[in-house]
């Protein structure tokens, strides 16, 4: 099992393996790649940590996670039996330099082994403060001198501020070539995000009307119901604009907004995403309160349950001014985008976790039926719905059964899970998989991860600098302050309730369901 003939031999070795982020995502995600035979049969996970653990516990630790965590379900014994000798652990304090010669000799004893030059991915789930350090140790043992077979791989957040992701892209480029460098945004790696491009790339229909001609506006929106955890520490020094607008909401908005690309090669489909991070207007700093808006949740219901609020959540301050909703307004200054406001909006503890982006194209330009047939009338919307359920929806005008002339809206769906009847592999499998193969298309390049701080770096400075007086200002359960309504119905707009919700909740438009063809 887990063998492909196709894959090179390969190790891959993460820093930071008993960290959450290894536990929950990356060893699920490399376990069901296994189990669907992309691993190569010359494959080893090495763990490294500060404790001492066993190899026994290590792995034991391992299995709890991806019984958890992986889309395959709980481990059948046989399974985990086949998996688990590509895993092993070792101590590493990663100031001392010593351990990266250990780390290079055992790497060298593997390949001795296996008789073969095997490709080494350094996966980097540590904290910002840890990357230079261990980036420097990897080159003192001259583990990154292969420019085709070693790699590294950084988790965000990339950086804490503009500042910050410019030193780290520095130190990270004087050591390593851009083509070894992979910054992860597992937001890239969701079926649904790359679809964006199948969408609107592989299809005809659309690409006419993309465009300021046909579109009003476009929102972006993805909420979660969760709170912070036990993330708390590194949470209430990022907030949500840093968290996820920085990275995830951008990078949607980029696939959005991006002309089309030539080809499918990383560097082209990167170039057309970063036009769009110049071409997004700055907001100066005295018009960032127009622009841009923070919450923080307090006490609330959520499905039934009595939440606390984000200041009695663990390990943050009691009187923490950190942003747990974040909404934002861009404009994108090119042709196509001229005058099309973008708007962005994220949350911790709104009413359940979802995520979607909705188009809304502009009114007819002339309403030919008489008043009391459009009384229900709305704009064309096309949703691209991103999770729990991937799939694209359109809604449009039909005309309501009936001897008098009456025009609802109604909405064709399409659900990939109905469409294509398998499951869909988790964001960090794709990802994982796109590095061992050496495609860096769904990762960041440094120029793309400044050019977002570099939009965000007038409200991060203004909101650093007023602090915010009204904290906290939603209930855990609502869809964020007040103030994020604000945002939008300046502009005569409101914010669109998710589809799927709607959608669940009001039958009635929703059924129209367009068959696979
Ligand atoms: C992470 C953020 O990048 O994305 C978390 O740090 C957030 O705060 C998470 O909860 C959301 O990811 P997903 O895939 O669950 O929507």
């Amino acid at each position: 099992m887990g063998n492909n003939p196709q894959a090179e031999p390969t190790v891959f070795v993460i820093f930071g393996a008993a960290g959450d982020l290894s536990w929950r995502k990356l060893v699920p995600a490399l376990y069901s790649l296994f189990r669907d035979h992309w691993l190569p049969q010359q494959f080893l996970i090495i763990g490294t940590g500060h404790r001492r653990v066993s190899g026994k516990e290590f792995r034991q630790h391992l299995r709890q996670g991806v019984d958890q965590f992986s889309r395959q379900g709980k481990t059948a014994d046989q399974d985990w039996n086949d998996f688990a000798p590509h895993l092993a652990f070792m101590t590493a304090d990663l100031e001392q330099p010593e351990v990266f010669q250990e780390l290079a000799q055992k790497l060298a004893d593997q390949d001795q082994e296996w008789g073969a030059r095997a490709n080494r991915i350094f996966y980097l789930g540590l904290p910002p403060g840890l990357i230079g350090p261990v980036a420097r140790g990897l080159a003192r043992a001259k583990l990154h001198l292969d420019r085709k077979r070693c790699r590294i791989v950084v988790e965000k957040p990339f950086g804490h501020d503009l500042a910050s992701a410019r030193e780290l892209n520095r130190t990270l480029a004087a050591i390593f070539h851009e083509s070894q460098i992979y910054r992860i945004d597992h937001y890239l790696g969701k079926e649904t995000v790359q679809n964006i491009m199948a969408f609107r790339f592989a299809n005809t229909l659309f690409e006419p009307v993309w465009n300021r001609r046909y579109i009003d506006h476009v929102q972006i929106t993805v909420a979660e119901g969760g709170g912070v955890g036990h993330r708390g520490s590194y949470y209430d020094r990022a907030g949500a604009l840093r968290d996820m607008i920085q990275n995830h909401l951008l990078q949607i908005m980029c696939l959005i907004a991006m002309e089309p690309p030539l080809s499918f090669n990383d560097n082209e489909v990167r170039n057309k995403k970063v036009d769009v991070l110049h071409a997004i207007r700055p907001i100066a700093p005295d018009r960032v309160h127009k622009f841009a808006v923070r919450g923080q949740y307090g006490a609330g219901w959520i499905a039934g349950e009595h939440v606390p609020g984000y200041r009695a959540e663990e390990r943050v301050a009691a009187d923490s001014a950190t942003e747990t909703f974040a909404a934002v307004k861009l404009y994108v200054d090119n042709w196509r985008w001229q005058g099309v406001p973008f708007y962005l909006r994220t949350g911790k503890r709104l009413p359940t976790k979802i995520s979607e982006v909705s188009i809304q194209f502009q009114p007819v330009p002339h309403q030919t039926f008489p008043a009391s047939a459009v009384l229900d009338w709305r704009p064309n919307r096309l949703i691209i719905a991103i999770q729990p359920e991937e799939g694209i929806l359109l809604r449009f005008e039909a005309k309501h059964p009936g001897p008098t002339m009456r025009l609802s809206p109604v909405i064709m769906q399409f659900y990939y899970r109905e469409a294509f009847k398998t499951a869909a592999p988790e964001a960090y499998e794709t990802l994982l998989l796109d590095v061992m193969r050496g495609d860096a298309s769904l990762f960041m390049r440094a120029d793309q991860t400044e050019a977002a701080w570099s939009i965000l770096t007038p409200v991060l400075e203004v909101w650093d600098r007023i602090k915010p007086t009204d904290f906290p200002n939603y209930q855990a359960g609502t869809w964020g302050p007040e103030t994020a309504e604000t945002l939008i119905a300046q502009d005569g707009r409101s914010w669109a309730m998710p589809t799927f919700l709607q959608c669940q909740e009001d039958a009635a438009i929703c059924r129209v369901t367009l068959e696979q063809a």
